[in-house]
C-alpha cells in the first residue's frame, strides 16, 4: 500500500453521470491486481467530504496508468469531475484483497450490475492477457446505462440485460447466469447487494443442480483450506466483490463490516472487497 500523487491524464463522461478517469500512477499500475481499489482524497477541505474508494477499473503497467469509473452521486464525486488533465490528487492503494483465479480455469464468467462493472473490468484484462476466455454478463436499467462495448477488450463475449428490455435480454442479469454455468470454470461478480445475493444463491445450488465437483476438492481429505484465505477464494466457483460504503478504508472504523457464515465480522476494506460467495452470510444482518 502506498500513498502516491496521481496525475489526471484523461477524463470523459462515458454514460450520463458516469465518468472514466485515467491517472498516471506507476506504483499503483504495476503493483495492483484485479479486484483491488484505491482510496482518494478530494480537494474539498470542508471536513464534510471523506476520501472516496474506487475500484481499480484498469491498470496498465506499460504506461503506468490506472483508471477509475464512477457515478456522480454527491459532493465528493462531483468534485472529481472538475479536475483537469495535469491536476494531481492523493491516491492510497492498492487496497483490499484481489480476485483469485484458479490456474486451471480457462473459462471465466464475469457478472456485473451497473457500476459493478468497475469491480470486474480489470479482471477481464488480466484473464485475456493470460489466455483465458471471458464472458461478461452486464445488467443495467436501460440502454442508456449500458457500458460501451468499445471500452472492453475485443476478445470478451459481452452479453447485456436491461430491466426495461431496451437492449439485450429483458430482465435481470442474473437471468442470464444459468445458461453459462456449465461453460464457466469460475465466476466473479460485482454489483448491488440483491444481485450478489441472487448469484450466490445460484452458486450455492450449482453442484447439486449440475452434478459437478468443486475445483480442487480432494476425495478423502487433503489439507483443510482456511476460510478467507486466497486459496479458499481460488477454489470457490463464485467470488464476489462487495460494494460497501467505506469510511477509513484501512480497517479502523468498522464502517464496512459484513457478516461471515462463520459468525465473524468481515471488514470489506481489509478482508475483502473480494470474498468467496459462500463466506458471506447473505441472509444475516450486516449491521448497516
Ligand atoms: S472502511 Fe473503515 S474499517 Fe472498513
Amino acid at each position: 500500500m502506498r500513498l502516491v500523487g496521481a496525475e489526471l491524464i484523461e477524463a470523459r463522461e462515458i454514460l450520463p453521470g458516469q465518468w472514466l478517469q485515467t491517472y498516471h500512477a506507476p506504483a499503483l499500475a504495476t503493483g495492483s491486481r484485479a479486484g483491488q481499489f484505491v482510496h482518494v482524497r478530494t480537494g474539498d477541505l470542508s471536513g464534510f467530504v471523506l476520501r472516496r474508494p474506487f475500484s481499480i477499473n484498469t491498470a496498465d503497467a506499460a504506461t503506468g496508468t490506472i483508471s477509475i469509473h464512477f457515478r456522480t452521486i454527491g459532493r465528493g464525486t462531483e468534485w472529481f469531475t472538475h479536475l483537469r488533465p495535469g491536476d494531481v490528487i492523493d491516491m492510497l492503494g492498492p487496497l483490499g484483497r484481489p480476485f483469485e483465479v484458479d490456474p486451471r480455469s480457462q473459462h471465466l464468467l464475469l457478472i456485473a450490475g451497473g457500476l459493478g462493472m468497475a469491480g470486474v473490468r480489470s479482471l477481464a484484462d488480466e484473464a485475456i492477457r493470460d489466455g483465458r476466455q471471458v464472458t461478461l454478463l452486464f445488467g443495467a436499467a436501460s440502454a442508456r446505462d449500458v457500458y460501451p462495448t468499445a471500452l472492453l477488450p475485443d476478445e470478451v463475449e459481452y452479453v447485456i440485460a436491461t430491466d426495461d428490455g431496451s437492449v439485450g435480454h429483458h430482465g435481470y442479469v442474473t437471468d442470464l447466469v444459468p445458461a453459462y454455468e456449465a461453460w464457466a470454470d469460475q465466476a466473479f461478480a460485482c454489483g448491488p447487494e440483491p444481485m450478489l445475493k441472487a448469484v450466490s444463491r445460484l452458486a450455492a445450488t450449482r453442484s447439486h443442480r449440475m452434478g459437478v465437483a468443486k475445483l480442487g476438492r480432494k476425495r478423502g481429505g487433503g489439507k483443510a483450506i482456511p476460510a478467507g484465505s486466497p486459496a479458499a477464494r481460488r477454489k470457490a466457483f463464485l467470488q464476489v466483490s462487495m460494494e460497501q460504503r467505506m469510511g477509513c478504508a484501512v480497517g479502523a472504523c468498522l464502517g464496512c463490516v459484513v457478516m461471515a457464515t462463520s459468525g465473524t465480522p468481515q471488514r470489506v476494506c481489509r478482508e475483502g472487497p473480494v470474498f468467496a460467495s459462500d463466506e458471506i452470510d447473505w441472509e444475516g444482518s450486516w449491521g448497516r
